[in-house]
């Protein structure tokens, strides 16, 4: 594979946000969610059927919140979670990020369709076959149901369970993540006229930045008109200057994407003080945050309109940013001639 001198420090700068401080990441605490336990990953439960893998268990801090064990398990992990960061030493702080993957999209249709080589080398880098599109993919109407069922966990099943709702939301500007997020969250009744739903649109929290149509995104004016309610980040360009067509820039086995996760982490470790995140991205993101914050659990891989809460410690280890390197430049994209199940028509 050609390797392309490195042309992209403009499209890298801006990805890295404004400037933040650098922090060490763990999971400290675990034995607290099912999600963390590697012999689930053959079967992996839903979310939405397990109380969001919260464990049944009793925390230290129970006795003096809940003497006569009224509480919910949510409310006194919260409870819990409040005890960690008053108690926690200065430059430390605690997080709670439900990870939420899109629905299904038409590009996972498509990729299933023709199997993940001919995908790559081909289909992927193509807009469509004619039948569907999946530049900037669309969910599908079983993605719609899959968030639709979000909706319905955040509606019913958080309120009884009181799982403490998000603070603070950010989404990847991909067209799936915009509409995951909206169809999840937007008809909450905890919106009212003046607090609607308004998550930040974050690069960081793109699709991996490969050669397929669906890692390239609409322009924010085209954003900003089917979300007008949604935020972006500062510097979020109106053009997408990051995708290149035929360049994988974050290859699958590069250092690029835990590099970006960092960043993402450290963008928001500094600059939100909110302890519930939510995230509304994607598996190639998900999967290297669990890397990066050493969970018990790093291979978990969730399915389309899963959902993952994480429990995440940050140490401030500088003011400033933390200088990680990308190891492996961008690369071409695999090509190949048109392949698969109608290839030879
Ligand atoms: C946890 O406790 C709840 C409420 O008592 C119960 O319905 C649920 O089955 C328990 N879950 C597990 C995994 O034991
Ligand atoms: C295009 O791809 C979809 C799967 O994404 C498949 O169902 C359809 O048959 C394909 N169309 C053609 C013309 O091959
Ligand atoms: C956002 O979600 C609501 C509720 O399902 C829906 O009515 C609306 O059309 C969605 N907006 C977009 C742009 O998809
Ligand atoms: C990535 O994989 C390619 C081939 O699949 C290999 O040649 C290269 O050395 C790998 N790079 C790293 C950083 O592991
Ligand atoms: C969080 O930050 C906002 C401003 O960014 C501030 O208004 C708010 O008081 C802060 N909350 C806490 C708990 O520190």
């Amino acid at each position: 594979m050609r390797v392309l001198p490195l042309v992209l420090t403009a499209p890298l700068l801006a990805f890295q946000g404004c400037v933040a401080a650098s922090f060490r990441y763990s999971v400290d605490k675990t034995g607290l969610f099912l999600q963390e336990d590697p012999k689930i990953n053959p079967n992996p439960p839903s979310y939405a059927d397990t109380n969001f893998g919260l464990l049944n268990r009793t925390y230290e801090t129970d006795a003096s919140f809940d003497p006569s064990g009224q509480k919910t398990q949510w409310e006194r992990f919260a409870n819990y979670v409040a005890g960690l960061n008053k108690d926690a030493a200065p430059g430390v702080s605690y997080k709670v990020l439900y990870m939420a993957r899109h629905g299904e999209g038409y590009h996972n249709v498509a990729q299933t369709f023709y199997g993940a080589d001919c995908w790559e080398c081909y289909w992927s880098q193509q807009t469509g076959n004619g039948t569907t599109t999946w530049q900037d993919a669309e969910l599908t109407p079983k993605g719609y149901a899959q968030v639709r069922a979000a909706n319905a966990f955040w509606r019913d099943t958080a309120l009884t369970s009181k799982i403490p709702f998000p603070q603070s939301f950010y989404v990847s500007p991909m067209a799936r993540c915009l509409a995951t997020a909206n169809e999840t969250f937007a008809t909450l009744g905890v919106w009212d006229g003046s607090r609607g739903f308004a998550p930040v649109v974050k690069e960081l929290l793109r699709e991996t930045l490969n050669a397929c149509t669906c890692s390239w995104r609409h322009p924010k004016s085209w954003i900003h008109a089917r979300f007008p309610t949604y935020r972006f980040e500062p510097d979020f360009s109106e053009d997408d200057v990051l995708f290149r067509p035929g360049i994988v820039t974050e290859y699958a086995n590069s250092t690029a994407q835990r590099v970006r996760v960092r960043r993402l982490l450290d963008d928001v470790f500094t600059g939100d003080n909110s302890t519930y995140i939510s995230f509304s991205t994607h598996g190639v993101v998900i999967s290297p945050i669990l890397e990066v914050i050493g969970y018990p659990n790093a291979g978990f891989s969730l399915g389309t309109g899963q959902v993952i809460p994480v429990l995440v410690r940050a140490e401030k280890v500088s003011d400033g940013p933390g200088g990680e390197a990308v190891v492996g430049g961008p690369v071409a994209a695999k090509a190949c001639g048109v392949c698969g199940p109608a290839g030879g028509k």
